[in-house]
């Protein structure tokens, strides 16, 4: 049986980070898989969450199972961080997931049993582990233009023209901030035509928001999902608290399902909780214990938000470094649109050849199709990458 089988593909980020570990050149820089670093290259615990951890530790009197939905509590802390005070906010539900790659995988097996010749539209790019996880749920994918590969910007121009043939059958998906790879985010307006599509032509919007607080802040990354929301009958949403929480190797996710009314909500719930079981049957409770502990206490909630505050303007201090650097050093601003992207990542407009060039000759790590992490930049670095970026760009 298994000499059927023949050998994987290596995944196109994961494996970066196997080659990055092997490196043995000491000014090798990671700029590859999303993981957010502070100054000293480290990705600590963030302070909210160990605080919470000595409370579970001290607190958690079982390990009993929990249910296929997962940790409530937690559920409804992420349906309050992303559509409270929206009109969606009494007709919607919510699982707790493996991640948000295991939300993505529940809301594609969802839509299949709901309708099962749903044409899912991603963006050109997108993350690479949205077609893999919309096909292996047996939906069919098509992309729409997103990218201006001139000005680094959203074309939304091309992207509403596409997006306008996106019909009743079909599900749009979008991020809900710091676009994965780009870094170049849809403006409020463009939320807003988006939203005026899916009414005229009934496709159901499908938001993945997996970096909520890193963008503009946590509430202004999700002005637009808001608006939707607040606009839609049918929406569905992913997010994930690897970034904003750190909890990356726990696992911590939702999967969230805004209905017509209750019933529809509930009966979906029910269905994401049937699909659960026959895939992995309940979620890992850990992290969105952690999670559910910090939105529900005041004072960790507090923190929390602070750290957060910190990493996004880290994010920030970075672009600004590196484009200062290239115009300073280098004479060179045709990388200043790094400053307008959001969150961790930019696409630097680097052909495959190039990404190589700079993992070969410098030892600097980004993904082939060009994508580099900010976050993984440390201040120390930013000479000697700007340095890459300008002689592979001359
Ligand atoms: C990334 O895009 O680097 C992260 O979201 C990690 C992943 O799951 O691919």
């Amino acid at each position: 049986m298994l000499s059927h089988l023949t050998a994987p593909q290596a995944d196109p980020i994961l494996s970066l980070s196997i080659a990055y570990r092997a490196d043995p050149r000491a000014e090798k820089v990671d700029l590859g898989i999303g993981v957010y670093k502070n100054s000293q290259g480290q990705t600590p615990i963030m302070a909210a969450v160990k605080q919470a951890q000595q409370r579970q530790t001290e607190q958690q009197t079982s390990k009993a199972y929990v249910g296929l939905a997962g940790n409530e509590v937690f559920n409804q802390c992420m349906i309050d961080l992303i559509v409270k005070d929206t009109s969606a906010y009494s007709r919607v539900s919510a699982i707790q997931t493996p991640g948000a790659s295991g939300a993505l995988r529940m809301l594609g097996d969802l839509i299949k049993v709901a309708q099962p010749d749903t044409t899912v539209w991603i963006s050109n790019p997108s993350y690479v582990n949205h077609r893999p996880v919309m096909e292996a749920a047996g939906l069919k994918v098509r992309y729409y233009q997103y990218f201006d590969p001139q000005t680094r910007q959203v074309d939304s121009q091309k992207m509403l023209q596409d997006l306008s043939c996106a019909g009743k059958n079909d599900v749009v998906l979008l991020h809900g901030c710091c676009h994965n790879p780009t870094g170049a985010d849809i403006s409020l307006s463009d939320w807003k035509a988006i939203t005026e599509l899916a009414h005229k032509n009934g496709f159901t919007p499908f938001v993945d928001i997996a970096y909520q607080g890193f963008g503009d802040g946590l509430e202004q990354d999700v002005a637009g999902v808001k608006f939707m929301a607040d606009n839609v009958e049918e929406m569905l949403i992913t997010a994930s608290c690897s970034k904003n929480f750190g909890l990356y190797r726990e696992r911590t996710g939702a999967a969230i399902v805004v209905g017509k009314n209750q019933q529809h909500t509930d009966n979906a719930k029910g269905k994401l909780m049937t699909l659960a079981r026959s895939t992995y049957t309940m979620p890992p409770d850990h992290g969105a214990d952690l999670v559910a502990t910090v939105l529900t206490d005041a004072d960790l909630t507090h923190t929390w938000k602070q750290e957060l505050v910190v990493m996004q303007q880290r994010l920030v201090g970075l672009r600004t470094a590196l484009c200062q650097e290239l115009n300073t050093t280098h004479n060179m601003d045709q990388f200043d649109f790094i400053k307008s992207h959001k969150g961790m990542f930019t696409v630097l407009g680097f052909s495959s050849q190039q990404m190589l060039q700079l993992r070969e000759d410098y030892g600097i790590y980004g993904v082939g199709d060009g994508r580099i992490n900010i976050a993984g930049l440390q201040e120390k670095d930013i000479e000697y990458v700007a340095n890459a970026i300008a002689t592979l760009a001359r």
